[in-house]
């Protein structure tokens, strides 16, 4: 089948921060894994493990969620600072019961980032927390000069103010976060946002709402016109269940049957309809699309691993994850005039990670190597195509400094696909092509064997004068550059 891409027309730029993480306190997504303390024997640089750090760098992750989620509302900040045997021990209501000593903190956080080069993003406590104390955690983070949180800040170390790029105010304050109604949330927000400080008037803050849990588009039209004015964007929920259905039989990780491959792929594709319908909606209200769509929580949910602690979300992560982390990336890279950032869930050892850690072991999934892949069109030009797109097939494309980068998923679970490419006569030769396929429907890496499902370069494509034409073996995601 032949598609035509438009590299001539100029569509919006793709945002960076659509490839973003989330790591929330939940089950082992930081302790021991991010975060394993300067004394650990695992080496580390100031208490982040290095072969997790090293591994994040690579996909250049631009925004970090933290600290939840559902703890977010839980969350006081005043207990994650100050030397670490005074810190509060508090009990994880959310995740387990277990044990939170609060040693990773603020500043903690944003050693984090600084390693990573990551962007701020937190969710402030709304659901338990005060206004004054988001108040004072902006002012304890941001103020520049002489003030008690910022001379608190100093006591503890740090001398100049970081930057937080973005902040969210809510996490499903529709559910765990508050079970409020839209109307009375829309207030709350309209409160929390007019006391958040913004002390670097050249840099201000970006404010982000709790949007809707997935099809509530009464959430969406209500926040938008009661609070649109005051925000700059609104996040959406939506995971990936095989089943569709929550609670305790949602399908295995790794034992499924091909049933629930298939089903898995058209729940991700469900993904386009709603942000479709969410931004309909959004357009009512701000037709200029000045607000952006925020998708901060995305990505499988299995039932967890046997043997795990239930309330730790640790799952396997296989070739079928790689297949829904691309179909998503495709579908948020289609809407990228709407949708500025999206966060997986989550980035370690929790959901659909990016990393899975054992003791002094860390294996990459093949969720990751996704995200290495589509690194290229990070800040690039959205690339139209038109054409009919054979069976099972998604593709995005983009240009950035004279290149053209395709990403293209073929997530039949049996056939492979030839697709051509048309309308790239200005693109002379592949700078690189690499792919990433297994031949089960349930490889994945493990400690034992780290290396069963990763990316290798594709030699199945042609650039001549008739196009780009490739053919795609079944279960894969390839990322082609021309130049
Ligand atoms: O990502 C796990 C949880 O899923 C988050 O804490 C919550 O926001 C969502 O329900």
């Amino acid at each position: 089948m032949t598609i035509e891409l438009l590299p001539q027309k100029s569509g919006p730029q793709i945002s960076k921060y659509i490839y973003g993480q989330f790591s929330e306190h939940l089950g082992n997504g930081i302790y021991g894994s991010l975060y394993v303390g300067k004394n650990s024997k695992i080496p580390n640089v100031n208490g982040m493990r290095s072969d997790v750090v090293n591994a994040l760098k690579k996909i250049h992750v631009p925004a970090l969620r933290w600290p939840g989620g559902l703890f977010a509302d839980t969350y006081h900040w005043v207990d994650g600072i100050g030397p670490m045997d005074t810190r509060k021990k508090i009990v994880n209501t959310n995740w387990g019961d277990v044990t939170e000593n609060n040693h990773f903190g603020t500043h903690e956080y944003f050693e984090l980032l600084h390693q990573l080069g990551a962007d701020a993003y937190i969710n402030a406590n709304i659901g338990s927390g005060t206004v004054q104390e988001m108040a004072e955690w902006v002012e304890y983070m941001t103020m520049p000069g002489e003030s008690p949180m910022a001379n608190l800040r100093r006591k503890n170390g740090r001398q100049d103010p970081w930057r937080v790029k973005f902040f969210g105010i809510g996490n499903e304050s529709w559910g765990g976060g508050g079970n409020m109604r839209p109307e009375y949330y829309s207030d709350v927000y309209r409160q929390y946002q007019t006391f958040m400080p913004q002390y670097d008037k050249d840099h201000p803050i970006y404010k982000v709402a709790c949007g809707p849990n997935e099809d509530d588009y009464n959430w969406t039209d209500t926040v938008m016109k009661y609070a649109g004015k005051y925000l700059d964007g609104i996040s959406l929920h939506f995971y990936t269940l095989p089943k569709g259905t929550w609670g305790q039989n949602k399908g295995d990780a790794t034992d499924f049957p091909e049933s629930e491959w298939d089903s898995t792929m058209t729940r991700a594709k469900h993904m386009d309809e709603l942000i479709t319908r969410h931004s309909t909606i959004m357009d009512k209200y701000d037709p200029e699309k000045r607000v952006n769509l925020i998708v901060d929580e995305w990505g499988t949910w299995f039932d967890v691993e046997k043997g795990t602690n239930p309330g730790f979300l640790h799952q396997q992560n296989t070739i079928r994850d790689a297949m829904v982390a691309a179909i998503n990336l495709n579908i948020f890279q289609k809407h990228a005039d709407r949708v500025y950032m999206a966060n997986i869930a989550q980035m370690v050892n929790v959901l659909q990670s990016m990393i899975l850690t054992k003791g002094d072991k860390m294996i990459k999934t093949p969720t990751y190597y996704v995200f290495d892949m589509y690194q290229k069109h990070m800040d690039a030009e959205f690339v139209e195509g038109v054409g009919e797109v054979p069976e099972n097939v998604t593709y995005a494309a983009s240009q950035k400094d004279g290149k053209l980068t395709i990403s293209i998923c073929n997530y039949d679970a049996h056939d492979s696909k030839d697709v051509n490419f048309v309308g790239i006569k200005p693109f002379k030769a592949i700078d690189s092509a690499k792919i990433l396929t297994a031949n089960k429907l349930d490889a994945h890496n493990t400690f034992d064997d780290p290396d069963e499902v990763v990316e290798k370069d594709f030699s199945g494509a042609t650039l001549n004068d008739e196009g780009l034409s490739m053919d795609l073996p079944s279960k894969s995601v390839v990322t082609i550059t021309v130049k």
